[in-house]
């Protein structure tokens, strides 16, 4: 049978270069900072723009009615962020603001295509490293075309974990997110990192240069691409309970294999957040 989504899969790589040729022209010029759920949750001209520039082209492409969009700053906007069996891009234009705002060097581009609730690719353009990180859904994945896998790494005491501090500062989010991090640290493990992408992240997991990335407060577009890219990379993905990926629940744990995944998982202090489809 013809293959539906391939034409798809290679326009939205393309998108995602040209969307993160904008991010990377407008990170050189001087940057608007605005505010959204809190002080520190932060959006700028660029990402609406380049929000706009994507979903523009895509429906261009495939028509206004067939495919369904849901974007980071649309849903700011007060867009409805629910999934449907329609065919749905999920789109981050600029994953990393506070990078990009800063000047720290990691940004990412992130569209990722479902149907029927299944995600059939991603794609994450880390684009001021300029590397173009892409999965379709049973054909592995690749960044700047060479296939990459996941770590070998069993051993828990071998590997280097991700997480992050996200944007809730409440004093009670931010000691349990501290907490879950002391506890991993001192299992011990070779060490804590961040990017402060969770696209880039996933990334990194899906390379093998890390062996797990877990937050709890990311959204469906910060981790729709992602997903498809550890998957493929032969990683797992997993709730932060142990329980199923659910790409809405906006928690998430990324692993290597099932037994590092399950180890982090004990340490893991999990706390309330509301979900993207209900809110
Ligand atoms: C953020 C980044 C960050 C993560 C936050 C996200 P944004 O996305 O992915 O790494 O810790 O939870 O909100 O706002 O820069 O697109």
């Amino acid at each position: 049978m013809a293959d539906p989504w391939q034409s798809a899969y290679d326009f939205a790589v393309e998108v995602a270069r040209m969307a993160g040729e904008e991010v990377r022209k407008a990170g050189e010029s001087e940057i608007k900072v605005q505010t959204k759920s809190s002080a520190v949750d932060l959006v700028t001209k660029t990402d609406e723009r380049v929000e706009r520039i994507i979903i523009g082209s895509l429906k261009k492409k495939f028509g206004e009615g067939t495919h369904c969009f849901i974007g980071e700053e649309s849903v700011a906007n007060g867009q409805a962020c629910i999934l449907t069996d329609k065919p749905t891009w999920i789109i981050d234009p600029v994953d990393g603001t506070t990078n990009f705002v800063h000047g720290f060097p990691f940004v990412a581009v992130s569209i990722a295509f479902a149907v029927n609730k299944e995600l059939e690719f991603g794609v994450v353009y880390s684009c001021l490293e300029d590397k173009m990180y892409k999965a379709r859904r049973d054909k592995g994945a690749f960044c700047n075309d060479e296939p990459i896998q996941v770590s070998d790494v069993e051993e828990i005491k071998k590997s280097i974990i991700i997480s992050e501090h996200g944007t809730d500062r409440r004093q009670e989010v931010v000691s349990k997110i501290f907490s879950s991090m002391q506890r991993i640290l001192c299992i011990p493990v070779h060490g804590l990192r961040g990017s402060g992408t969770a696209a880039t992240n996933m990334c990194l997991v899906a390379t093998g240069a890390v062996e797990a990335f877990f937050e709890i407060g990311i959204h469906c577009w910060d981790i729709a691409a992602g997903a498809v890219i550890v998957k493929e990379a032969g990683g797992v993905l997993l709730d932060v309970s142990g329980g199923p990926f659910d790409l809405m629940s906006r928690r998430m744990i990324c692993a290597n294999n099932k037994t590092i995944a399950e180890r982090i998982i004990k340490e893991i202090e999990i706390f309330e957040v509301t979900r993207d489809d209900t809110q």
